[in-house]
């Protein structure tokens, strides 16, 4: 298998790891507009630089792109690639609009490729032991969850980069860079969302940024309503928090934690197969079985789990929470 990353900057060293070390597959180019950036990453995972995708697709003719870009190329350069027959691993978020997603679902319904998103936690080991005791009915039924993500992000993370904190390459701002993983582990866990209620604001970063530093969020997930979701900026990067409240027992999650609370009993703290992070740590730890699992669905034609059928539920749940924030109403999620 031949593989090529384009953006050569901070999560690009997590793909380039898994892909040099882990993977059975080659590196062969790696494409950043910043020429130097592709120099760097090209001498440190032994591949050849390139200034731009086109450029590296013509030459190289890779069977997977890694997109590492900011978040207005993403749909750009994944329609480019499934329209060479080039199978796309996506760094979330994996569209921005309502129009990205539909021209995102037609280059994919067009392509026998696959195209895959980076939604690395739902591959938490906590995360896989609380969806067990879901799914096998163990928990019993769900009747609400709460989700809070609180980490440290200032000024100069969002005008320091070039394109964050700006609507036209961000799209949006904690919700869509950060808080995404959490909101998706509501919808991983609980089941397709079917209505949302949004609201934004700048608390801490007013006048500086032109997208939100905060968003809550109430959502509907079935007959289940009381889920609550919020995340705002903070002085430190702690783990979010997500508790869903069953029938049988309450499941608290907090990275890589799982806590589970029986009534009148002491609470359990599963011991869970622990995953070292390979960049930052709450970027959590499940990168490598994400990455891995997307190339196992390529050697063997087997359904990937983060695809854009599996995933679109999740994408129009954040899509709609930035809709009804703007325009003020509750979005209804289904169909
Ligand atoms: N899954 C996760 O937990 C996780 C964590 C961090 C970042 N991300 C995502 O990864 C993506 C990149 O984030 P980052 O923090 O690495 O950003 P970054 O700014 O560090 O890197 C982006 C790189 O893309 C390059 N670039 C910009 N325009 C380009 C173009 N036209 N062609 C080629 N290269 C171009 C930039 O020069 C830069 O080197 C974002 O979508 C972000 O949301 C995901």
């Amino acid at each position: 298998m031949k593989s090529a990353i384009v953006g050569c900057g901070s999560i690009a060293a997590v793909h380039g790891t898994v892909l040099t070390q882990h993977i059975p597959t080659t590196l062969i180019g790696a494409a950043d507009i910043k020429f130097e950036k592709a120099q760097k990453y090209a001498e440190t995972y032994s591949t050849v630089p390139y200034a731009s995708l086109t450029e590296m697709l013509d030459a190289e003719k890779p069977d997977v792109l890694h997109i590492c870009t900011p978040h207005y190329l993403h749909v750009p350069m994944a329609v480019e690639a499934l329209n060479r027959s080039i199978n796309v691993f996506m760094e979330k978020p994996p569209a921005m609009t309502p129009a990205q997603l539909e021209e995102l679902k037609a280059a994919a319904a067009k392509s026998d490729k696959l195209l895959g998103f980076c939604y690395q936690n739902r591959y938490n080991p906590c995360i896989q032991a609380a969806k067990k005791l879901i799914d096998s009915g163990e928990a019993g039924k769900v009747l609400g969850a709460r989700a809070f993500v609180t980490w440290c992000r200032g000024e100069q993370y969002y005008t320091g980069s070039g394109w964050r904190g700006k609507l036209a390459t961000e799209g949006g701002g904690v919700l869509i860079n950060q808080s995404i993983h959490t909101m998706d582990l509501l919808s991983y866990l609980l089941g397709n969302p079917t209505r949302i209620e949004a609201s934004m604001t700048n608390h801490h970063l007013k006048n500086v940024i032109e997208v939100e530093d905060t968003m809550e969020a109430y959502l509907t997930f079935g007959d289940v309503h009381a889920t609550f979701f919020a995340t705002t900026s903070y002085c430190a990067d702690v783990p979010p928090i997500i508790e869903v409240a069953c029938e049988n027992m309450t499941l608290r999650i907090e990275d890589p934690d799982l806590t589970i609370l029986r009534p009148g009993a002491a609470p359990e703290k599963p011991e869970l197969t622990a995953l070292a992070p390979i960049g930052k740590s709450y970027w959590g730890s499940g990168h490598l079985a994400c990455i891995s699992d997307f190339y196992h669905s390529l050697e063997t034609g087997t359904p990937f789990a983060l695809d854009l059928p599996h995933m679109e539920p999740s994408i129009r749940m954040m899509l709609g929470a930035y809709e009804s924030a703007r325009e003020l109403h509750p979005v209804d999620l289904k169909g």
